[in-house]
C-alpha cells in the first residue's frame, strides 16, 4: 500500500487515540451516571467522574490538535468503485464526528461549571482545569446544570449510533467489499 492510499501517521495515532477515549467515556459515563446515586458505588463513581472530566478534555483537545492536521493533510480518496451516496455518507459521518466530538465535551463542561455543586476540574489529579464562568453566575444553576447534562446525554447517545454504524461501514468495507478501506487506518491489515 502506498503512502497516498492511507492516513498519515499523525492521522492514524489521533484516531485511535480518540476512539479509545471516547468508548471508555461512553461506558464510564453510562456507569457513573448511575453508580453515584447508589451508596454502596458512590465514592468509586466519584473517582471515576473525575477521570471522566480529565480524559473528556483530552478527547477535546485531541480533536482540535486533529481537526488542525487534518486543514493541513487531506485525507486519502476514497476507492473509485464506491458509489455516490455512500461516499457523501461516509464524509457526512465524518463531519458529524467532528460536531459531536467538540459538542459532547464543551456540554460536560458546562454542565459542570453551571453545577451548583462547584465541584473543581483537576486534570489528572494535577492540573486545574477553569469552569465557564458564565455558567457559575445563572440565575437558577440547577435548573441550568440539569439541562445540560440531558443535552450531554443525548449527544453521548447519538455518539454511541455513530460509533456502532462507523464500525458495521468499516467491517463491511474490509470483510464483504474486501476494497482495503480499514487498513487505510490500520495499515497492517493491508491486502495486495
Ligand atoms: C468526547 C467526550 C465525552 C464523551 C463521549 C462523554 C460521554 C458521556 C456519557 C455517555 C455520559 C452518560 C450520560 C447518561 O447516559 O446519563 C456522560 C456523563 C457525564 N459526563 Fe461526559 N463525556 C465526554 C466529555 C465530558 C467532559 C469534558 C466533562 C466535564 C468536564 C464531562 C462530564 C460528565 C458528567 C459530569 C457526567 C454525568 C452527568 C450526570 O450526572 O448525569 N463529560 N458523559
Amino acid at each position: 500500500m502506498t503512502p497516498q492510499t492511507r492516513y498519515t501517521q499523525v492521522a492514524i495515532i489521533l484516531h485511535w487515540l480518540i476512539a479509545l477515549g471516547v468508548i471508555g467515556l461512553i461506558v464510564a459515563g453510562k456507569w457513573m451516571a448511575g453508580a453515584i446515586n447508589q451508596p454502596e458505588t458512590q465514592a468509586l463513581a466519584y473517582d471515576v467522574f473525575q477521570l471522566h472530566k480529565s480524559v473528556g478534555i483530552t478527547v477535546l483537545l485531541l480533536t482540535i490538535l486533529r481537526l488542525a492536521w487534518r486543514l493541513g493533510h487531506r485525507p486519502p480518496p476514497l476507492p473509485d468503485a464506491m458509489p455516490g451516496w455512500q461516499k457523501a455518507a461516509a464524509t457526512g459521518a465524518h463531519w458529524l464526528f467532528y460536531l459531536l466530538l467538540i459538542g459532547i465535551p464543551l456540554s460536560g463542561w458546562a454542565l459542570v461549571s453551571a453545577s451548583p455543586l462547584g465541584l473543581p476540574t483537576l486534570l489528572y489529579g494535577v492540573v486545574e482545569w477553569p469552569h465557564i464562568a458564565a455558567l457559575t453566575h445563572v440565575a437558577d444553576r440547577q435548573a441550568t446544570a440539569h439541562q445540560l447534562e440531558e443535552v450531554h446525554e443525548l449527544l453521548g447517545n447519538a455518539m454511541l449510533l455513530l460509533v456502532l454504524l462507523h464500525v458495521a461501514a468499516a467491517l463491511k468495507h474490509q470483510y464483504l467489499d474486501r476494497d482495503n478501506l480499514l487498513a487505510r487506518m490500520l495499515p497492517f491489515l493491508a491486502r495486495g
